[in-house]
């Protein structure tokens, strides 16, 4: 093992590094073709042109993915989009409706659960069907029409980190594509998410240079029993996100919630000993997340907040903020969550945790 980890301690950290490469190696294609069908096999310029809606099903990280996507899903291409873990969707009745693609999102392409949510969803009588993987030839792209390969390379730390990045740059691509299919990308769009999209490794890698700022709160999160994670909009799943990875990897209880509903619950959890993570990049719900940190500090909690280059606050009592270097428009949730992974490892380290082989933990859950 040590020979494949080169110069890192352990795969989650290599992982974690590779995404710049990952995300360029997943976005090659799309670049050469622009947002094509044929991305996404043959069949597609066929299917994807009907389609009147989206279900997207998946378990875990993978989860968290459909949860990004479907913000991109409704604002570029227009159309509905409805996300379910997949291990409650097969367990109930759904409607299916007519010309909707059903999108299954796996690593592994091997969980049970996911597979079988597939299943489920073609005996309701669904026909479209596309899966997003990292796995060549698994049985859940096998089992679907259409597919689109992420191509991080093989990844062995059990908390997913580049296949989840890798996830959110295939699934851009779908939303994108399925928008200009409808008529809703103009060209000038297009080049411009084209841009966006050729940026995003080199955004990724400087958001991986923050390395030793997040390393430095590791600390003090490593010496706390709760953590709450605050986001809005596309950043809240990158919240949740941030709180699985701790979860996993350093068994911290952390939660994560979109910012306006701290006031209906966890509000009343906050104190000095709870450190809140906020995403907070600068988009248009950046003054709603301001004054909902102001609602966590009147309580005394600690804010260490994830910004972008233009979100206009500074460093005061009790408010700690790691600033990412580029403002990135809408690939904004890729590049953070990089810190969140990178705090999540960090805090492992300091608690002395298996980073790669979490407790009870497996990489692909092949049992129900
Ligand atoms: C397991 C892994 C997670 C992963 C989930 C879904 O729980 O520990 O890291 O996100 O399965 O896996 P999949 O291969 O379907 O993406």
């Amino acid at each position: 093992a040590s020979l494949e980890l080169g110069p890192y301690s352990h795969f989650m950290q290599k992982e974690i590094h590779e995404q710049p490469k990952a995300l360029a190696d997943t976005i090659e294609q799309v670049l050469e073709q622009g947002f094509s069908p044929a991305l996404f096999g043959a069949e597609a310029a066929s299917l994807l042109g009907k389609v009147e809606g989206v279900q997207i099903l998946a378990c875990g990280t993978s989860y968290y993915a459909a949860s990004v996507a479907r913000y991109w899903i409704e604002q570029i291409a227009r159309l509905p989009c409805q996300v379910e873990i997949a291990s409650e969707y097969r367990y109930r009745d759904a409607v299916a409706l007519p010309n909707q693609l059903v999108v299954t999102i796996s690593q592994s392409g091997e969980t049970l659960d996911t597979m079988e949510a597939l299943k489920h969803a073609q005996q309701l009588g669904h026909d479209l069907t596309l899966s997003i993987c990292n796995v060549r030839e698994s049985a859940i792209p096998r089992a679907s029409r259409l597919v689109f390969y992420t191509r991080a390379g093989a990844e062995i730390g059990v908390a997913s980190t580049k296949a989840f990045t890798t996830q959110l740059a295939a699934l851009f691509t779908l939303a994108a594509t399925l928008a200009k299919l409808r008529g809703h990308l103009s060209a000038e769009v297009e080049a411009n998410y084209l841009d966006d999209l050729r940026k995003l490794p080199g955004s990724v890698q400087h958001a991986l240079n923050l390395e030793p700022q997040v390393k430095a709160w590791a600390e003090l999160f490593s010496t706390r029993q709760h953590a709450l994670f605050l986001g809005r909009g596309v950043h809240y799943p990158i919240a949740l996100e941030g709180a699985l990875k701790l979860k996993e990897i350093t068994y911290i209880h952390a939660e994560a919630y979109p910012a306006g509903e701290l006031k209906h619950g966890p509000l009343a959890l906050v104190d000095e000993q709870m450190p809140v993570v906020v995403i907070a990049p600068n988009d248009s719900l950046l003054e709603k997340v301001h004054s909902n940190m102001q609602e966590v500090r009147a309580r005394g909690g600690e804010l260490f907040v994830f910004a972008d280059l233009d979100s206009h606050f500074g460093e005061s009592d009790g408010l700690h903020v790691i600033r990412t270097p580029r403002h990135v428009g809408v690939l904004s949730p890729v590049v953070h969550t990089i810190p969140v992974q990178l705090l999540a490892y960090h805090t492992a380290l300091a608690r002395g945790t298996d980073v790669d082989k979490p407790r009870n933990l497996a990489k692909a859950v092949t049992v129900e």
